[in-house]
């Protein structure tokens, strides 16, 4: 039996701008996948066991067991997954998923393997969901240079919360393969998510810094309107707030990462009908 565990993410500064070449911040989650696998010789195959899982997280579960057999023997037991990560709404899940079901099948040495997947399942990825999870620690990104691993003064995020704008219409993929037809109309705004992610690092105040991501990541048109109003609105009550992975065009922009007064927060983000989680 060999287990394993992925967290997920949540980039503080630098969607979209790490797919270029500039630096980004992520930390990872206390919510992740476990994943447990179990050889038994007297299976044909891997049986998925997920309970709560829909159909489709099974299949691409799958889809990863598959791509972990590629160049090793082929696996014969139980692989028991359990997931406390909102799926698709920009915490990471399905690169944590690839993490931790590389891991439970290939052990501690898999992440040449685990990269491989993650570039084929979720083409033109940046990297840094996979180093922040890989590493389970706080990442400043660039995909020119090693990643490093930084510490963060430890209550950076102790008043923080999560609200749950709902699932985007597009893929990750699909807005990334977007914002690189339109490089050079967006270059301003992804230098600002650059320099967001540099003032964080020199030790700048973190909402005076979400308040400026955030409007770089309303330009480049992935907060739909519906959520940018919502965030605007926490903005006029003195707090901050951005979404924390690609967002989306249309739909949801998956999760927000709010600081502030929590009371008003809950009651800004009840009126949309958007549940609110503590960190
Ligand atoms: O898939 P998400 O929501 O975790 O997006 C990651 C952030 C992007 O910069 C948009 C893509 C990437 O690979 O860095």
């Amino acid at each position: 039996m060999r287990s394993s565990f992925a967290p997920g993410k949540i980039i503080l500064s630098g969607e979209y701008a790490v797919v270029f070449g500039y630096f980004g911040l992520a930390v990872s989650s206390s919510i992740g996948i476990e994943a447990a696998f179990e050889n038994d010789d007297s299976e044909p195959q891997i049986e998925i066991i997920w309970r709560g899982a829909k159909e489709t997280h099974i299949n691409y579960a799958k889809k990863i067991a598959a791509l972990c057999e590629k160049d090793a023997r082929k696996f014969r037991g139980r692989l028991v997954i359990n997931s406390n990560l909102p799926v698709g709404k920009g915490m990471g899940s399905s690169t944590a998923l690839i993490i931790a079901v590389s891991r439970a099948l290939l052990g501690e040495n898999a992440k040449e393997n685990a990269r491989l997947i993650e570039d084929t399942l979720n083409p033109g990825n940046s990297g840094l969901d996979f180093t922040t999870i890989w590493e389970n620690a706080p990442i400043l990104y660039c995909k020119s240079a090693d990643a490093k691993i930084i510490s963060l003064p430890s209550d950076l995020l102790r008043e923080a919360v999560l609200i749950d704008t709902g699932l985007p219409d597009e893929t990750t993929s699909e807005l990334v393969a977007w914002m690189q037809r339109r490089k050079s109309e967006v270059l301003n705004e992804l230098e600002i998510i650059d320099e967001c992610t540099k003032r964080l690092v020199a030790g700048d105040s973190l909402p005076a810094v979400m308040r400026e991501h955030n409007k770089a990541q309303v330009a480049l048109g992935v907060v739909p309107p519906r959520v940018a109003k919502m965030i605007a609105e926490i903005e006029s009550a003195g707090g901050a707030a951005k979404v924390i992975g690609a967002g989306g065009r249309a739909g949801g922009a998956g999760m927000v990462l709010a600081l502030g007064d929590k009371t008003w927060i809950r009651k800004i983000a009840s009126r949309e009908n958007m549940p609110v989680t503590l960190l």
